[in-house]
């Protein structure tokens, strides 16, 4: 979206860069494009931006257009706002009887923001919904949300309590271990009287959003392979890629142009397929094994972060990790 060391950088429609305002939130309230001014423009979503939201606007206008980002929240520039009245202008130490040392906090945060803290409205205005400059929905985890009508917050799984503080490392699809609580799978595998093996597998979406949500490049498939007494390989249900022989397994939201053929998020104008889990959702996959002698079947799910063109076009740029499919969930059968 151009240099972020410039000032005054416009997107191709002549308006502020609308990225900043979910990505670079506190340049974008100081409408600047010039990222290595301070620090609190470069940090991103940082502890000030968040820490001074009063207030959540809500991201769709009467008109129908979206409020994106920092333009979706009212924010202090006099004080931090905290989501309880608890006293943090001293150690929890010194609250504890021991003799006052040093001020824990140099500014006292503003007690009782609860109704923005401790509710969804502190994530939804980045995270609600978002469409690219055709109008197609690219990341709609609020959405989701709404439709799973499920009442538990964002921060109940992204911001667990650990030692009575909330624990602010949102993970994410970065994180190998967030991404094992997402789903459970569960195997049958039945022999066949005419010879071979009927497989089921049932998937479970244990969240109250997609899996996987978010980010239009994010993919996850189901791998199922029969092994003999001697874990040689008999059967798979892909070669290379679900994607090219298995498409029921990928659970993938697809976007594409005007002749209908997949592109990049930015470039799409409409949606091709979503079959991505939706929120709680149950599903099953059936598969025939027309094999003898197996002795072990195993069904598992993997998640990318970015499909495999995107690994294939970045790979030099990527490290091993951001490329590795992780393990989300497994189940195996022996006979
Ligand atoms: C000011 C905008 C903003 C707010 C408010 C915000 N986020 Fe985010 N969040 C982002 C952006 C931008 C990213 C992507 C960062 C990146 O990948 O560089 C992100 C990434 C994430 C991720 C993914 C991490 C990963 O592994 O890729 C999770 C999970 C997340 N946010 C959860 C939350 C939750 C929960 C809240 C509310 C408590 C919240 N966010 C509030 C902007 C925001
Ligand atoms: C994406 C938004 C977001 C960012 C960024 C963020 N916070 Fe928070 N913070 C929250 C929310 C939401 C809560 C309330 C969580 C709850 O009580 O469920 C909270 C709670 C807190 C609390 C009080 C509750 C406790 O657990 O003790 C402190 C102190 C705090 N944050 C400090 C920080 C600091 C320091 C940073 C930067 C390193 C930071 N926060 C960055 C959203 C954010
Ligand atoms: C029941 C626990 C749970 C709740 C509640 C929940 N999430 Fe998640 N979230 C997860 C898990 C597990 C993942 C990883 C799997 C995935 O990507 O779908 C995830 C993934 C994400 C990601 C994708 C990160 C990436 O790297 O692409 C985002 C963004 C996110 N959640 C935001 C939210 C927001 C915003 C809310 C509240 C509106 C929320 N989540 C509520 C458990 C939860
Ligand atoms: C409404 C808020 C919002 C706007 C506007 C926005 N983003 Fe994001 N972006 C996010 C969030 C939230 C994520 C976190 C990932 C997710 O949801 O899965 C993200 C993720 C990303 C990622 C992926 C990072 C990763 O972890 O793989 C890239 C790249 C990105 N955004 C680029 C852009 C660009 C370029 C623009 C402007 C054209 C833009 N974003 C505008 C909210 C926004």
């Amino acid at each position: 979206m151009g240099d972020p060391t410039k000032e005054g950088v416009k997107s191709k429609k002549g308006k502020y860069p609308v990225c900043l305002r979910c990505h670079a939130p506190n340049a974008a309230l100081s409408k600047t494009t010039k990222l290595d001014a301070k620090p609190a423009f470069r940090e991103g979503v940082n502890c000030v931006f968040c820490h001074t939201v009063t207030g959540f606007k809500g991201t769709k206008k009467p008109d129908g257009k979206l409020r994106l980002g920092q333009a979706a929240y009212e924010v202090s520039d006099t004080s931090l706002q905290a989501p309880s009245g608890k006293d943090y202008s001293t150690s929890p130490a010194d609250q504890n009887g021991s003799p006052v040392s040093k001020p824990f906090h140099p500014f006292p945060m503003e007690g009782g923001n609860a109704v923005v803290f401790k509710t969804n409205a502190i994530c939804m205005g980045c995270h609600d919904r978002r469409n690219n400059f055709h109008g197609v929905p690219l990341c709609a985890t609020g959405d989701e949300i709404v439709d799973s009508k499920s009442q538990v917050t964002c921060q109940s799984c992204h911001m667990p309590m650990v030692n009575g503080h909330a624990n602010h490392s949102m993970a994410g699809g970065h994180d190998g271990n967030m991404i094992r609580r997402a789903i459970t799978i569960k195997l049958d595998v039945t022999e066949k009287k005419a010879g071979g093996y009927d497989a089921q597998v049932m998937m479970k979406n244990l969240l109250p959003h997609k899996f996987p949500t978010g980010a239009p490049f994010r993919i996850a498939y189901l791998k199922v392979a029969a092994y003999d007494g001697d874990g040689k390989l008999l059967w798979q249900n892909f070669k290379e890629h679900p994607l090219k022989d298995d498409k029921q397994a990928v659970l993938v939201y697809t976007l594409g142009d005007k002749e209908g053929k997949p592109s990049m998020p930015p470039k799409a104008t409409q949606v091709l397929g979503d079959n991505r889990l939706n929120p709680h959702e149950e599903r099953v996959l059936e598969y025939s094994i027309p094999k003898k002698g197996v002795k072990v079947v195993k069904a598992e799910v993997y998640y990318n972060l970015l499909l495999p063109k995107l690994n294939k076009k970045l790979d030099k740029v990527l490290t091993k990790n951001l490329k590795a499919s992780k393990l989300a969930a497994s189940s195996e059968v022996h006979l």
